[in-house]
Formats: C-alpha cells, sequence, structure tokens
C-alpha cells in the first residue's frame, strides 16, 4: 500500500506554510537572525510539540515563526516543504500564509510574500509543482486588522487566489468577518476557512452561508448534524480534512476513530492533507499511510481520496481530468 501510495500523484489543499518549519531549520535562523530560542536543542523542541487541543498548538506555533525575518528566510522555508513535495509526489499545492503572524511583528507583508512566491515560482520550473497562495486572516484578531491585511494585500493580488480563515476557532465564528469577506469577494478573490474542527456545526453554516467559501478547512464535525451532510453533499463542497492534524490536537483519540471513510461514505468530497507537518508528525503521505493503515483502507478508497483532491482544487477543469484520469488508471 505504502508504494501504492507513494507512486500517486495528488494535490495538497490545507497546507499553513508557517507550519512546515521544521525545528533544525527553526535552529538555523535563529542563529542567522540571533534571536534567542526558548529551547536547546532540536530535540527539546520537539519534546514540546505535545498538545492537548488547537490553543495549546497555536502558542507554539506562533512563537517559532518568530525566527523568520527575512525574505530569504521565507523562501528557505517554503523551498524545504516543496522539497518533501516532490518526494511525496505531490504535483499542486495551495499553501496558506498568515501575513498578520508577521506583520504584527514588524515583518512587511512583501518580505513574506516574495520569499513565498519565489520558492514556488522556482518549483513549478524545477519540478514542475504547481502551486497556489491562500491569505488567511488570524480569527482570534479584530475585523479591522483584517481589513488593513486586506488592503496590504492589494499589491500583490495577481497572486492570491483566495482568502481563508484560520487561528483560534471556537469564540471566533466567521459571522465576525462576513464584511472584510464580502469585500475579498468584490474584489475577486474565492473564500475558503478553517471550521468543524473544533467548533461545532455552526460554523460551518456560517462559513457556507455568510462567507460564501468554496471548501471547508477541517469541517470534520459535520457529521454530528444531518441536514449540514445533506447541503454538503448537494453542493459536494470539499472538506479539507488533516487527519495526522486532528489526532495530534485531540479532535478524535486514535487514528481508527477519525470519520474520513465516514465522510467518503455519506458521498461527501474530502480528501488528506497534513495541515501544520513538521507538528504534527508528518507529511501528505504519512497522513495517507496512517489513514490507510488504521481504517483498513482499500485501494479504491485511496485513489478517491487521492482524485477528490485535484477535483477540489483551484486546477482548471482541463488540468483536473488530467491528473484524475492518471489515477484512475493506477492498478
Ligand atoms: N493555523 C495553523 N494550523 C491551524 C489549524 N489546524 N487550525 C486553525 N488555525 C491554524
Ligand atoms: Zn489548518
Amino acid at each position: 500500500m505504502r508504494d501504492f501510495i507513494k507512486k500517486l500523484p495528488k494535490a495538497e489543499l490545507h497546507l499553513h506554510i508557517e507550519g512546515s518549519l521544521e525545528p533544525e531549520l527553526m535552529f538555523e535562523l535563529a542563529k542567522r537572525n540571533d534571536i534567542r530560542l526558548n529551547y536547546s536543542s532540536v530535540d527539546e523542541i520537539r519534546a514540546a510539540y505535545n498538545f492537548s487541543n488547537l490553543q495549546d498548538f497555536l502558542d507554539i506555533y506562533y512563537a517559532g515563526a518568530g525566527v523568520l525575518q527575512k525574505e530569504e528566510d521565507f523562501f528557505d522555508l517554503t523551498w524545504a516543504y516543496l522539497k518533501r513535495c516532490k518526494e511525496d509526489n505531490i504535483v499542486h499545492t495551495e499553501i496558506f500564509f498568515d501575513p498578520q503572524t508577521h506583520t504584527d511583528r514588524g515583518i512587511s507583508f512583501a518580505t513574506a510574500f516574495n520569499g513565498i512566491k519565489r520558492a514556488l515560482k522556482k518549483a513549478e520550473d524545477d519540478f514542475q509543482i504547481s502551486s497556489e497562495i491562500i491569505m488567511c486572516f488570524l480569527r482570534h484578531l479584530d475585523e479591522k486588522a483584517a481589513f488593513e491585511t486586506l488592503e496590504q494585500a492589494s499589491e500583490f493580488k495577481d497572486d492570491i487566489i483566495a482568502v481563508g480563515l484560520d487561528s483560534s476557532e471556537v469564540g471566533h465564528p466567521p459571522s465576525k468577518f462576513q464584511r472584510v469577506f464580502e469585500k475579498a469577494l468584490g474584489e475577486g478573490y474565492l473564500t475558503v476557512a478553517h471550521a468543524g474542527e473544533e467548533g461545532d456545526p455552526s460554523y460551518i453554516w456560517e462559513a457556507l452561508d455568510l462567507l460564501k467559501v468554496k471548501r471547508i478547512d477541517h469541517g470534520v464535525r459535520c457529521l454530528e448534524d444531518k441536514e449540514l451532510v445533506a447541503r454538503l453533499k448537494e453542493e459536494q463542497i470539499p472538506l479539507t480534512v488533516c487527519p495526522l492534524s486532528n489526532i495530534k490536537l485531540r479532535v478524535f483519540d486514535q487514528m481508527k476513530d477519525h470519520n474520513i471513510k465516514a465522510l467518503l461514505d455519506e458521498g461527501l468530497m474530502a480528501m488528506i492533507n497534513s495541515d501544520d507537518p513538521s507538528y504534527f508528525g508528518g507529511y501528505l503521505n504519512e497522513n495517507y499511510f496512517q489513514v490507510a493503515e488504521a481504517l483498513d483502507c482499500s485501494k479504491e478508497e485511496i485513489k478517491q481520496l487521492a482524485m477528490n483532491s485535484f477535483s477540489s482544487s483551484f486546477l482548471s477543469e482541463d488540468k483536473k481530468n488530467i491528473y484524475i484520469q492518471k489515477i484512475k488508471e493506477e492498478l
């Protein structure tokens, strides 16, 4: 099964680039930028990656991002992820970046964006990996800060396909950002949002109805609401599920309890992603391996997940069909 998974072309649609910062690179960048870390070794950092919920993780994740200072740092971060994409046979990736995590520390939007974009361009040239950038608003911050971020993005608009919503979910419902998303939609951005990771199904309803999202990031709690499942099925709204993340952040106790197969059985458009691979113990293929093993998936189910990754992407219909056809032909 592992070889089979490795061979399949895949798209990744839920990846926070800041969440791909490996401890080794964190150390290297801290040294390069003369920043003091609260850890004395790579092993000590890894040992700290023991989370009891989303907020626990976010506190460490935002602190880790502090080593990213210069355009070159953002390039190195993104390039390291793209090399992993090549290893995992990811041929298309749509990555999130959180501008406010950087602008709030005095790092300009352009510094972060240009470093990320340059690495994506190199991956297109060197590895033929295509990509898109999705800019996320941090939902624990206020609406005004999100409007300011949207304004800062205007210069880079042609290279940003969508806006998203991430960070602490509970207590920060999609409705808080309805007006920002309306403005973004009016400016031609597509929209996505994290919903139903820790938040109840009402967060998913709001993301659909108020933010007009094309995809729900996570969405695993949708199964608690039959009417919502019917809506997601009818409209084939993609759910960008992140299995290892859900285990590490205790959304499910163990992989064998994960509901990704149940989502497929309901006829929902779910697929597998890695979320913050450096923090959650594995990149995309590792997520596939652990799901396949714990849930005893058939090759057909794995193929379905890989095909869904392309169907749910922002690629053209022609490109989607080329990859889907390739997967169909795999035995
Ligand atoms: N930011 C990075 N990873 C996230 C996640 N899994 N949920 C919400 N915000 C995030
Ligand atoms: Zn996420």
